[in-house]
C-alpha cells in the first residue's frame, strides 16, 4: 500500500519535471577551491580549470558560495553590491564564460542569495545611515536606544549585542550577524522588490537558481520584543521574534510570483532555514504552496552541541538514526528533503561523526552511503569526496573565521573561560575546518595556488588529495562517484520509501527504500568493534566499502547496499 502511494507521488513529481528530486549538488567555497593567479585566493577562473573534475565525479548542479562585490567580511556573506562580482574572484565576463562552460558540460549552477543583510557599505546601508528622513531610512531596522543601551536585549548569532549604535543619527540598527551585515526590512515592499529585481537579473543572465542564505530570518516581529535571558547569559534569544517570522511565507510566495512563476526554465532553490521544524518545512517545501523545493533544516548538524554549538558532546547514534528517520517521514507525501553532512559552516564529516584516524576510508564512506540513500538530493560540500578532514588548529591566530574570533573573545574576556576550553570548542566545531584549500595533489600547497594560500593547507595532504584518489579505484573519490552513479542509474534511489529498522540498535544503521517491486537495504556498522546483524543481509551487493562481505558480519566501518525483489 505504501509503496503503491510513493508510485503515484512520484508520478505527479516527474510530471511537473523536478529534475533536481534526481540530482547531486557539489558546494563551492570559490576561496578556498582553486586559485588561478597566485594570489592565494581561489578564483572563477580556477573553478573553471576543474569542471572536467566534477563532471568525472558525475555531479549535476554547482552552487557557489558567493562571490559578489564584498568587504569579506563573512568572507562574503556581505554583499555591498549584488550585480557585480568581487575583483578578488574574477569579472563578470569571467563569470559568463564559467556559467557558459558549466552548461556545456551539461552541469547547472546556482548562486547564494545573502538577503537577509547587506555589507554596511553597500549604498542603500550608507544612504539608509545618512539621516532619519532619508528615503532609505527604512530599508533596515534602526531603532532609539533604551536606558542608555541598545534598544532591546537580543545577542547577535556571531556573539555580542545584535545592535550597533551610529553616532551619526545617535541611533542603533539591528545586525543578526556581524556589525557589518544590517539587516534588511522586509516589512518595506521597496526592499521586496530591489531583491527580487536583482534575483531576476541573475536569472536572466542564465543562472538555474539560488541557495537562499538564512531565509527563515527574512521577517521579523516588527515590535521586537526582549528575548529570554538565562541567568549569567550577556544577551537574550530572540529568535523567537525573528526566525519563521509571521510574514515568512507570505514573503516567499510573492518572491515566487515575482521571479519564478512565469520562467519555464529548469530551477532549483533551496532554502537555508536554522532552527526549521519538520512542520515549518513542510509549509516551505509543500508543492502546492509555491515557496521553496527544499530547504536546508539544521537538526541532524546540533546533536553533538550541548548548550549551543560551542559546548561539544558526543553523538549518540540512535538520536542520529531517529532524527534522519523523523525527516524522512515528515516529508514523505509533501515537501522534499535536502541531505548533507557538510557545508561551510560545519566541521568535516569524518572527522565529526566518522573516525578520521583509524577508520578514516571506512567511516567516509559510509556516511556518504547512508546519507545519499536517504529520500533526497544529496549536497556534497567541496573535498569531502576526497575524505577531507578538519584542520589540526593549535592556537587562536590561526583562525580567520569572524565567527570563531568573535566567540573567542566574547568567552575568554567576557565570560572568563579558560581559554584552552575555548580553543578545544573552536577545534572541534571552527568553520575553519571546512575552509582550508581543496587538496588537489602533493605538491606544494596541495596545487591550490602558487602563492601563499589565504588559509593553510591540511597538513594530510600527501596522503588525501584528488590526484591521488582519482586514479585509485579503492578511493572516497571513486566511492562518491559510485554513489553518485548508483542514484543516476536506479530510480529506487530517489522513489523509494524509507523505513528505518532496528531503530534502538546503538551500532547498526539499518534502513530500507522500497518502490515498484525492488527494496535497497542499507547496512552499516557504526563503530569499531564487528557486529553480526539480526537483519538478514542478502541479495545483489550493489556497493560496499569492504572487499568482500562475511556473511551476516559488518566489520568496523562496513556498509553494504544489498538489491533485493519484493514479492507482495
Ligand atoms: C549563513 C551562511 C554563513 C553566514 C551566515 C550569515 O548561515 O551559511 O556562512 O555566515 O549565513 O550570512
Ligand atoms: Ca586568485
Amino acid at each position: 500500500m505504501r509503496a503503491r502511494a510513493t508510485h503515484l507521488l512520484t508520478r505527479s513529481l516527474t510530471a511537473v519535471s523536478l529534475w533536481w528530486t534526481n540530482a547531486v549538488v557539489y558546494q563551492i567555497y570559490p576561496r578556498s577551491f582553486a586559485d588561478s593567479n597566485g594570489d592565494g585566493i581561489g578564483d572563477l577562473a580556477g573553478i573553471e580549470s576543474k569542471l572536467d573534475y566534477l563532471v568525472d565525479l558525475g555531479v549535476d548542479v554547482l552552487w557557489l558560495s558567493p562571490i559578489y562585490r564584498s568587504p569579506q567580511d563573512d568572507n562574503g556573506y556581505d554583499i555591498s553590491d549584488y550585480r557585480d562580482i568581487d575583483p578578488m574572484f574574477g569579472t563578470l565576463a569571467d563569470f559568463d564564460r564559467l556559467l557558459a562552460a558549466v552548461h556545456e558540460r551539461g552541469m547547472k549552477l546556482i548562486m547564494d542569495l545573502v538577503v537577509n543583510h547587506t555589507s554596511d557599505e553597500h549604498p542603500w546601508f550608507m544612504e539608509s545611515r545618512s539621516s532619519p528622513d532619508n528615503p532609505k531610512r527604512d530599508w533596515y531596522w534602526w531603532r532609539t536606544g533604551r536606558d542608555d543601551g541598545p534598544p532591546n536585549n537580543w545577542g547577535s548569532i556571531f556573539s555580542g549585542s545584535a545592535w550597533e549604535y551610529d553616532d551619526l543619527t545617535g541611533e542603533y540598527y539591528l545586525h543578526l550577524f556581524t556589525k557589518k551585515q544590517p539587516d534588511l526590512n522586509w516589512e518595506n515592499p521597496q526592499v521586496r522588490q530591489a531583491v527580487y529585481d536583482l534575483m531576476n537579473w541573475w536569472l536572466d543572465r542564465g543562472v538555474d537558481g539560488f541557495r537562499m542564505d538564512v531565509i527563515n530570518l527574512i521577517s521579523k516581529h516588527a515590535t521586537l520584543p526582549d528575548g529570554q535571558q538565562a541567568p549569567g547569559e550577556l544577551y537574550g534569544d530572540g529568535s523567537p521574534y525573528y526566525s519563521e517570522g509571521p510574514r515568512v511565507h507570505e514573503f516567499l510566495q510573492e518572491m515566487h510570483r515575482a521571479v519564478f512563476a512565469d520562467r519555464d526554465a529548469e530551477l532549483l532553490t533551496v532554502g537555508e532555514t536554522p532552527g526549521v521544524s519538520v512542520e515549518q518545512a513542510r509549509l516551505y517545501t509543500d508543492r502546492d504552496r509555491h515557496e521553496l523545493d527544499m530547504v536546508f533544516q539544521f537538526e541532524h548538524v546540533e546533536l553533538d552541541h550541548g548548550l549551543g554549538k560551542w559546548d561539544v558532546r558526543s553523538l549518540n547514534l540512535v538520536e542520529l538514526k531517529e532524527n534522519l528517520a523523523k525527516w524522512q517521514y515528515g516529508l514523505a507525501r509533501v515537501g522534499w528533503n535536502s541531505l548533507y553532512w557538510n557545508n561551510h559552516d560545519q566541521p568535516r564529516v569524518v572527522s565529526r561523526y566518522g573516525d578520521d584516524r583509524n577508520y578514516w576510508y571506512e567511516s567516509a564512506t559510509l556516511l556518504a552511503t547512508v546519507l545519499h540513500l536517504l529520500r533526497g538530493t544529496p549536497y556534497i560540500y567541496q573535498g569531502e569526496e576526497l575524505g577531507m578532514t578538519n584542520y589540526p588548529f593549535a592556537s587562536i591566530e590561526q583562525f580567520q573565521d569572524v565567527e570563531s574570533l568573535n566567540y573567542y573573545r566574547q568567552a575568554v574576556d567576557g565570560m572568563g573561560l579558560d581559554p584552552r576550553l575555548v580553543m578545544s570548542s573552536l577545534q572541534a566545531m571552527g568553520r575553519d575546518n571546512a575552509r582550508t584549500p581543496v587538496q588537489w595533489d602533493d605538491s606544494a600547497h596541495a596545487g591550490f595556488t602558487t602563492g601563499t594560500p589565504w588559509l593553510p593547507v591540511n597538513p594530510n595532504y600527501p596522503r588525501i588529495n584528488a590526484a591521488a584518489e582519482v586514479a585509485d579505484p579503492e578511493s572516497v573519490f571513486a566511492y562518491y562517484r559510485s554513489l553518485i552513479a548508483l542514484r543516476h542509474a536506479d530510480p529506487v534511489v530517489r522513489d523509494g520509501d524509507f523505513e528505518l529498522l532496528l531503530p534502538a540498535d546503538p551500532d547498526l544503521f539499518v534502513f530500507t527504500r522500497t518502490a515498484e517491486g525492488v527494496r535497497l537495504l542499507v547496512a552499516a556498522n557504526v563503530g569499531d568493534d564487528p557486529v553480526e546483524s539480526p537483519v538478514d543481509l542478502h541479495g545483489d551487493l550493489v556497493i560496499t566499502n569492504y572487499r568482500e562481505p562475511v556473511g551476516q558480519v559488518l566489520r568496523p566501518w562496513e556498509v553494504r547496499v544489498h538489491r533485493q525483489e519484493v514479492t507482495s
